[in-house]
């Protein structure tokens, strides 16, 4: 029986939106994770993750090339003033080869994307526009001037970053002020906590993790992506998902299971309550995004900002991540990593 209760509310940065406390990932309703067999459900858990009082939905131009923004666009004309809504530029597929993106931050490139989010979108104005990868040919100040000429035009409100470096985030917010930080932070990814995290705690930026359940895996619900998951998936191409990495990474998950027996609560939601509760360890705004397109499993994740961990419990958790087996990408070069 799912609990209706609305999760709290947060601001993203200092003066950017109020937004409850876990967003929702769009991402994989249409793309990267395999064929979504059930397009209705993936429209009902958008309208049932509002319900639940999620209000901050997350999604990019290249994600389905503009496919992605085109879903979640009917939803947005229901509920314009109910949503915060966040897009992303700066990545393209390479229509050559479909396992390469480009990269473009140039002054030109920000305001042809901007008109095609918003054509895509049906909306007027973005909520949280941001910079999905940095391409270091072009100067940060350029873009983020770019970005920050659209807040003036009324196209985009708040701003924000992907991936980025500690020291990128500092040049970037001296140009604009910088709502919020989307990097990859989980259980099993935690490589941000050395830079970028006390530079967003001291810069009142937000912190947006994306991937909060490692792409699924921290739920239990694969091992082997090469060999459980379909032809097309993402995943796939992620080292740690695949041969003997994956079967390493699984062993991780036993401490995840004590916790959650603890708690009564299912892998995801210990993987969940754990980035949540970050924010009152490392004194910054929190709100991770976890990607479904099933609404049990958007009830299931909300309930995990009612979890709160222990410090016997935080400690059982803590040597996880340094001991995953394999990277978060194919090429890291492409990852604020791969710049620290
Ligand atoms: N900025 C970036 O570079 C970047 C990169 C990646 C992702 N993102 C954003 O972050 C969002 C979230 O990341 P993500 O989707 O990569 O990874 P995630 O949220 O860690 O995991 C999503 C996966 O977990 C499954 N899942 C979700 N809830 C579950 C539950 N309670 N039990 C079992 N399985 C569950 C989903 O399957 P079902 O859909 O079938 O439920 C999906 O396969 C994306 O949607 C996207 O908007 C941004």
């Amino acid at each position: 029986m799912a609990n209706d209760t609305k999760i709290d509310t947060v601001r993203l940065g200092a003066d950017g939106p109020q937004v409850g406390v876990q967003g929702l990932g769009c991402m994989g309703m249409s793309w990267a994770y395999g064929p979504t067999e059930d397009a209705g459900e993936a429209r009902a858990t958008l309208e049932r993750a509002l319900e639940l009082g999620v209000t901050l939905y997350d999604t990019a131009d290249v994600y389905g090339d503009g496919d992605n923004e085109e879903f979640i666009a009917p939803f947005l004309r229901a509920h314009r003033d109910e949503v915060v809504l966040a897009t992303k530029f700066a990545l393209a597929n390479d229509p050559q080869d479909p396992t390469r993106r480009t990269i473009r931050n140039d002054r030109p490139y920000v305001r042809q994307a901007i008109e095609g989010s918003l054509r895509r979108l049906g909306v007027e104005q973005i909520d949280l526009y941001y910079m999905h990868r940095r391409d270091v040919r072009v100067p940060l100040e350029e873009t983020v001037g770019a970005m920050a000429e659209l807040v003036a035009e009324g196209k985009v409100k708040h701003l924000g970053l992907s991936e980025v470096t500690a020291a990128e985030l500092r040049a970037a917010h001296a140009v604009h002020p910088i709502a919020a930080v989307q990097s990859e932070w989980s259980l099993f990814s935690r490589d941000i906590e050395a830079g970028v995290v006390p530079a967003a705690a001291e810069l009142g930026v937000a912190l947006v993790p994306y991937s909060p359940l490692g792409r699924g895996f921290l739920t239990g619900s694969f091992v082997h992506a090469d060999q459980e998951l379909t032809a097309d998936d993402f995943r796939r191409q992620q080292p740690r998902f695949t041969g003997d990495n994956a079967a390493a990474n699984v062993a991780l998950l036993e401490p995840v299971r004590t916790v959650a027996a603890a708690h009564g609560a299912t892998l995801g939601q210990i993987a969940l309550a754990w980035v949540q509760q970050q924010s009152a360890t490392r004194g910054l705004t929190v709100v991770p995004i976890p990607g479904t397109r099933k609404r049990s499993r958007v009830e299931e994740n909300t309930g995990a900002t009612r979890i709160e961990l222990t410090a016997e419990q935080l400690a059982l958790l803590e040597p996880i991540a340094g001991k995953v087996a394999g990277d978060r990408y194919a090429d890291m070069r492409f990852t604020s990593a791969g710049r620290e």
